[in-house]
């Protein structure tokens, strides 16, 4: 149905001050999405925190206690991106029962791609052997996955595509200074896959909505300086470490339990629901403190939060479907729950999705 003016005069803003996108339902078009498999994948490589004292100057029990990860699996040198995100879409398709066939578009979320150009969903979709999609990569770092599962809600529930693959996948240990302490004890290698598609009308299972947001004021918190237009390869910037992730970890901490909590609040407070109706917490795995306050911020018990960062480290747009999928294949999530996810990332983005499995 088409907006009349006195609809959109109501969701316009009114003054330069008042940008904050106004919180909303989805339109109901009558489609609903689900999310009919999930995969994950972890290569076996690992890098304790061990391994990481013999590297810089750290130790396992700051390691432990500052951010909860004790290990992260990293990608043997012959992998790239796209080969984890295989592993992953297969399990996710399998556990659909579909194949590559039945798919009309592929969604990559990575900020760790095989490479700038072509796209890292191009890549994936030949190795799928995928032949009739709409491919492309996207770039929302951490928020990556939660980005992606919005965008193919949208195009399911607007009827231009049945099924979507959403993947995220990183190798981002390749993009980390091992001689910065701040960094390389954070980050892992992984992917993490789901497959959505039209829910039959009898299915109960859907996406109520997604919260996303940005603040690209904040970009600086977390950069890969190199590499791109700005900042193109040349010796001296190799030499200077430029080709390798920079932080500002103190305040990117302080910004993620905000935006978490944001973003989680909307979605409850769009759905009428209360935290209380929420099965599992899936946040973004990036240090175990960070899910601690947000979890508290809730009042949620522990055990409905889905915390796997021990194992993975941060896997930026992997951590929230590789935890997704691990807690569907123990059976802790199962079909009918109310299931959140949310992340934060690079960007700095953020968001949420509301949803039941
Ligand atoms: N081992 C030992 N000491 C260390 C290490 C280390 N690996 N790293 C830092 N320190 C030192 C610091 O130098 C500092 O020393 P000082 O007091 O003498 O200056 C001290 O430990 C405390 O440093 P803080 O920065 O205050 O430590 P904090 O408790 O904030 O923990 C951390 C640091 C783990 C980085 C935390 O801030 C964090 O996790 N932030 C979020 C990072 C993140 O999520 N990044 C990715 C976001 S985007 C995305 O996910 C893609």
């Amino acid at each position: 149905m088409t907006k009349s003016n006195s609809d959109l005069s109501e969701s316009t803003p009114k003054s330069p001050s008042d940008h904050r996108p106004r919180p909303s339902r989805p339109i109901d078009t009558g489609i609903r999405t689900k999310i009919a498999g999930t995969g994950s994948y972890l290569p076996e490589k690992l890098l304790t925190n061990v391994d990481l004292e013999k590297m810089v100057e750290t130790n396992d029990q700051w390691i432990r206690e500052r951010t909860g990860i004790e290990q992260r699996h990293l990608a043997a040198d012959h992998q790239v991106t796209s080969d984890l995100a295989l592993v992953a879409s297969q399990r996710a398709l399998e556990m659909a029962g579909m194949t590559a066939q039945d798919l009309d578009a592929i969604l990559f979320c990575t900020v760790s791609g095989d490479q700038i150009m072509p796209a890292s969903a191009c890549v994936l979709q030949t190795k799928l052997g995928a032949k009739h999609v709409m491919a492309f990569d996207l770039s929302a770092a951490c928020s990556g996955f939660v980005y992606g599962v919005s965008v193919a809600d949208s195009l399911i529930r607007t009827r231009m595509f049945k099924t979507v693959l959403v993947v995220g996948a990183e190798v981002l240990h390749r993009f980390v200074n091992y001689k910065d302490r701040e960094t390389c004890i954070l980050f892992g290698d992984g992917a993490g896959a789901a497959v959505l598609t039209a829910a039959d009308v009898n299915e109960d299972s859907r996406i109520y909505s997604a919260h996303l947001r940005a603040d690209g004021s904040l970009g600086d918190l977390f950069v890969l300086p190199a590499g791109g237009s700005a900042m193109p390869f040349t010796h001296q910037v190799l030499d200077d470490g430029l080709g390798y992730v920079r932080m500002k970890g103190r305040e990117i901490f302080k910004n993620a339990v905000r935006t978490m909590s944001d973003v989680c609040q909307e979605a409850l407070d769009i759905n009428g629901m209360s935290i209380d109706q929420i099965d599992w917490l899936i946040p973004h795995q990036a240090n175990l403190r960070i899910i601690e306050a947000v979890g508290k911020h809730f009042g949620i018990p522990a055990e409905k939060v889905v915390i796997n960062v021990q194992r993975t480290g941060n896997t930026s747009a992997a951590t929230v479907p590789i935890a997704f999928d691990e807690a569907v294949r123990d059976g802790r999530i199962r079909r009918g729950q109310h299931v959140l996810l949310t992340a934060f990332g690079a960007g700095l983005t953020s968001g949420s999705v509301l949803l039941k499995f």
